[in-house]
């Protein structure tokens, strides 16, 4: 196959992206990204801060400029993010307690209502847990309004748009040994043995020199595979851009069959988060394909 899409389907796989709403006028980045990818990902146009900026008025114009891009391009749409620390609005940082639980629920029935039946699968919760070793969940003033709040995401979301998949999202979960791994791998055993409703669990897979690739990554998706969830990488980059670890990842979701997609996080070094000098996606600032993109093109 010639496109990482369509060598993905080959095993029923999918291969996205993030697609940022502004960058939809550049015609370099839509012709690379319209090509090579099947699944999208809104970079931050689904985000709490940008659907409800302001308490109870949503705003769904660049969230729906990325989902109806991808739409008419025959793409399918993982939706990101309902439950985060992070990219909150203001008003919502103000909160605490229950009217901020109540503004949670609000805000996860209001987004998913939107995008009823039309989402392949929402990373409902994002990055609940700590870094370091403790295994402890992060204090948020979402933690705050009691440890149950992540399941009452999960529960809340499932009668929202029964359709979509529904996927806990975080990073350094992708090394086995680490105990956030294992943290909110106890999570999701839990939840799956209570009937709390997870169907996926999101590897962001960021690497870098803290945080690096490793070959038990394999055994991380496996493991969580084995729970009954399906796993996917939802927002890899490799900083340095090693075509070996790109291929090392492909391969190890490859081999577990509940590994259902790879998506990266941007479409040229230029588009990544990180800065174009982290080359750590798999098109050069020019659009050209990179070493990392043969060596995952011939993985797949
Ligand atoms: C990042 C976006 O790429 C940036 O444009 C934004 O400024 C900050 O958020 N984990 C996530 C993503 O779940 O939503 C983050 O995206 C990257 C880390």
């Amino acid at each position: 196959e010639s496109t990482l899409g369509a060598a993905a389907a080959q095993s029923g796989r999918y291969f996205g992206t993030a697609i940022a709403a502004g960058k939809l006028g550049d015609s370099a980045y839509t012709t690379i990204a319209n090509r090579e990818f099947n699944m999208i990902t809104a970079e931050n146009e689904m985000k709490i801060n940008a659907t409800e900026p302001n308490q109870n008025q949503f705003n769904f114009t660049a969230g729906d400029r990325v989902y109806n891009w991808a739409v008419q391009n025959g793409k399918r749409v993982r939706g990101h993010t309902l439950a985060w620390h992070s990219q909150q609005p203001g008003w919502m940082e103000a909160m605490s307690g229950a009217p901020l639980r109540q503004a949670m629920i609000n805000h996860i029935n209001g987004v998913m209502n939107h995008y009823k039946g039309k989402i392949y699968a929402w990373d409902v919760v994002n990055e609940a847990f700590d870094d370091g070793n403790s295994g402890a969940r992060r204090n948020s003033n979402l933690q705050r309004t009691g440890n149950d709040w992540i399941e009452v995401a999960f529960r809340t979301a499932r009668a929202a748009d029964p359709a979509a998949k529904l996927c806990y999202n975080d990073y350094n979960i992708d090394n086995w040994s680490w105990a956030k791994t294992q943290a909110v791998y106890n999570m999701v055993r839990d939840f799956k043995a209570r009937g709390v409703p997870i169907d996926c669990v999101g590897l962001q897979s960021h690497f870098n020199n803290n945080s690096p690739y490793n070959s038990n990554y394999r055994t991380t998706i496996s493991s969580f595979a084995a729970l009954g969830v399906d796993v996917q990488i939802t927002e890899l980059d490799i900083v340095g851009g090693s075509a070996t670890t790109y291929a090392n990842v492909v391969n190890d979701c490859l081999a577990v069959p509940r590994c259902t997609g790879i998506t990266v996080w941007g479409v040229r070094d230029s588009d990544s988060w990180l800065g174009a000098n982290t080359t750590a996606l798999l098109f050069d600032g020019n659009g050209n394909k990179k070493a990392a993109y043969n060596s995952v093109l011939n993985a797949l």
